[in-house]
């Protein structure tokens, strides 16, 4: 990998980060919580359960890594902060509010800043999303996954049908504007029917954004281990397409409107400003065990572990694990995948020959809105949704 990093070495504190350029398209800052009541079996993001790995010291060496971090970069102002995880709302509010109003010490935060943070419904109260829109929360995001009872025990979630719909409720009378709530569809056993009452639930939820995942089979998870024993069928691609295609028809319908392939809004204001950032080749950088960071063309990576972390700070060391300096053909393969995939499109000029010839078979096969294509613009299509990593492969050498 270009530029990787022996472990331990500091990473962007040595003079290779281009600090000028921190922020001129936005500045956004993620934190990663990687905590969870217990691990689902789809799941393999970086998290750990209380036998795996102690929340004590986290808040802590976040802070030590937010210093080390302001000796590196001086970005001006943070207009996105994302608390992802992980459960970020196994941490007490308390917690939560000490990490951003640090943030906002260290580098300001924007007057209209968008502040998020992911929660299992069954994580959050009335009292701590009161205490959380408080400390200057704006946006909560709460995974949903399904209103069917069957297939919220296959996935091993926590809450029960009901929960998330009525967190939804209680975060926006806790004052949240911006309310998303995460589908996953194509679960082993979920019906038609099953997908189209967890949509029914979405609606009537009032909430402003949802996200709706087709279910990837992650190597090295339980549910990877209990598909190859013949215990639950491999999740199907028509059956995949069909629920995006009735997704898409009843969020639709109830006024909201794609904007990137899985995500949809019901209008600009309530989109995620931090995803678009990380869509359209933002800086933010990221803290917490693994984060990932990315601030002009540099983009690097934390230690895993919550303990090596901590580690790290307490001696006051770089987390950094390693990095890489994206040439200018990566940045132009990420920004063709990212950019196809939103409803803002890609412009045809960023194309080069072979993705010029790409676009012209992707137009004629359907997949490109022909009105955006005559104004210089590559817009998937419905169909083109459907088949958004085959578009990516025609534009790319
Ligand atoms: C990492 S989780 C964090 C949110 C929170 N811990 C939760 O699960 O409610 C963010 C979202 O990623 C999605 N996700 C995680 N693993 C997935 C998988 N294997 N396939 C599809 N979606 C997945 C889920 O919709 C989840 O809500
Ligand atoms: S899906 Fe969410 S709750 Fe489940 S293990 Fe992953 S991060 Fe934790």
């Amino acid at each position: 990998m270009p530029g990787a990093l022996p472990d331990g070495e500091p990473v962007p504190v040595d003079g290779s980060l281009p600090s000028s350029r921190a922020g001129r398209n936005g500045f956004g800052v993620y934190v990663h919580v990687p905590f969870c009541a217990s691990r689902c079996g789809y799941c393999d993001f970086n998290t750990y359960t209380a036998t795996e790995a102690t929340q004590d010291g986290y808040v802590e060496a976040v802070l030590a890594e937010l210093r080390l971090a302001d000796k590196a970069i001086s970005p001006g102002r943070v207009d996105t902060v994302f608390v992802g995880g992980g459960t970020p709302t196994l941490l007490p509010a308390d917690d939560l509010a000490r990490i951003l109003d640090a943030i906002d010490k260290t580098w300001g935060l924007a007057d209209d800043a968008e502040v998020t943070t992911e929660a299992n419904p069954e994580s959050v109260d009335p009292r701590s999303l009161l205490a959380l829109r408080k400390a200057g929360y704006t946006r909560i995001s709460l995974g949903m996954q399904s209103a069917a009872p069957g297939v919220l025990a296959i996935l091993d979630r926590r809450h029960t049908a009901g929960r998330a719909p009525q967190a939804a409720v209680e975060a926006r009378e806790a004052g949240f504007d911006h309310v998303n709530l995460d589908l996953i569809y194509g679960t082993p056993g979920e019906t038609a029917d099953d997908f189209a009452a967890s949509l029914d639930t979405v609606v009537r939820a009032g909430v402003d954004h949802v996200s709706a995942y087709s279910l990837i089979v992650e190597d090295g998870t339980r549910m990877a281990a209990r598909m190859r024993r013949g215990e639950l069928p491999y999740p199907s691609d028509d059956v995949a397409a069909d629920r995006y295609l009735a997704a898409d028809e009843t969020l639709s319908r109830a006024g909201f409107e794609w904007y990137e392939v899985s995500n949809w809004a019901t209008d600009r204001s309530a989109r995620c400003r931090h995803n678009m950032l990380y869509w359209t080749g933002g800086d933010w950088w990221g803290l917490g065990p693994g984060a990932h960071s990315h601030v002009g063309g540099v983009r690097w990576w934390n230690v895993k572990h919550p303990s090596a972390y901590a580690q790290r700070l307490s001696e006051g060391v770089s987390p950094g694990h390693g990095r890489e300096l994206l040439t200018p053909a990566d940045q132009h393969m990420e920004d063709v995948m990212l950019r196809v995939r939103l409803s803002d499109g890609l412009p045809l000029a960023t194309l080069d020959e072979v993705g010029l010839a790409g676009a012209a078979k992707a137009l004629a096969d359907g997949l490109l809105e022909e009105r955006e294509y005559a104004a210089g613009t590559v817009r998937l299509t419905l169909r083109g949704r459907l088949l958004a990593d085959a578009v990516v492969r025609d534009l790319l050498p």
